[in-house]
């Protein structure tokens, strides 16, 4: 697996060239690692997912992937965006293997598609259309479509973040029982502290204008004794102080 590093990361947009969303900023992730990245609306977390992803060019500073430097659209990185982008008019199996289509390799990526579907919960749904399926179903498809990517890196952009709470809560679930399987670097962006501790190995702070990592968390586990509850307890503490 691989690691991704951010050196020295300073970006502005046109309209706002004093106002920097970032200013050196700095970041290691390490090879497999589950990383949440936290912070209020309007911190940053998008514009640093699509400056990794290539959609965002301008900038200053490097990224490297597995320590060799990449810039604008690579095939490091699987970016899930937090709607599913589903075509209507394309049936799940075809729409999950899009990627393959336009690159040629329909059949590969239909065979693995097949392969792995139940993995995702949708074996049986391969030939329906998105309007059938539910908002989960759909957000798993959508996964499903990001995971076929031949890319090192995932980068999830507020997944969950259209479902209601109890799909929320159980696609949260799902993404914790497969992340094993997944085997990828990930970074996750949130604004929901119960979300970014549930899942990730390590939970990171963004916020202020330059935005900075102000804090680095690591989630203790389930907390099923009273001192795993008092941990718990304490990390949130913190993590709501770092994050006001
Ligand atoms: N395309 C854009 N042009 C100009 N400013 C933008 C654009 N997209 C986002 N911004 C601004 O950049 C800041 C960070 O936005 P964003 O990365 O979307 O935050 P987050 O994802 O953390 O909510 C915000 O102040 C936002 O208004
Ligand atoms: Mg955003």
């Amino acid at each position: 697996m691989t690691g991704l590093t951010i050196e020295n990361l300073s970006f502005a947009y046109e309209d706002r060239p004093d106002e920097p969303v970032f200013e050196r900023l700095n970041l290691r992730v390490k090879p497999g690692e589950f990383l949440s990245i936290l912070g209020p609306s309007g911190c940053g977390k998008s514009t640093l997912l699509n400056i990794l992803s290539g959609i965002l060019p301008g900038y200053d500073g490097r990224v490297l992937v597995g320590g060799e430097a990449v810039r604008g659209i690579s095939s490091h990185f699987a970016s899930m965006p937090q709607d599913d982008l589903l075509m209507p008019y394309r049936n799940i199996l075809d729409n999950v293997c899009l990627y393959g289509t336009l690159h040629g390799k329909a059949k590969e990526y239909r065979e693995k598609a097949l392969r792995i579907i139940d993995i995702f919960g949708l074996a049986g749904y391969e030939y329906e259309y998105p309007a059938k399926l539910s908002g989960g179903m759909r957000q798993r498809a959508a996964f499903l479509r990001t995971a076929l990517c031949p890319a090192e890196i995932m980068l999830l952009d507020e997944p969950f973040g259209a479902l209601d709470v109890i799909t929320r809560g159980d696609m949260q679930d799902w993404l914790l029982s497969v992340r094993k399987e997944l085997d990828r670097t990930t970074i996750l962006v949130t604004h929901d502290m119960d979300e970014a501790l549930r899942l990730s190995d390590r939970v990171i702070v963004l916020k202020g204008r330059p935005a900075v990592f102000a804090g680095s968390f690591h989630p203790v586990g389930s907390a099923e004794d009273s001192k795993g509850r008092l941990a718990e307890s304490a990390l949130r503490e913190e993590l709501y102080d770092c994050l006001r």
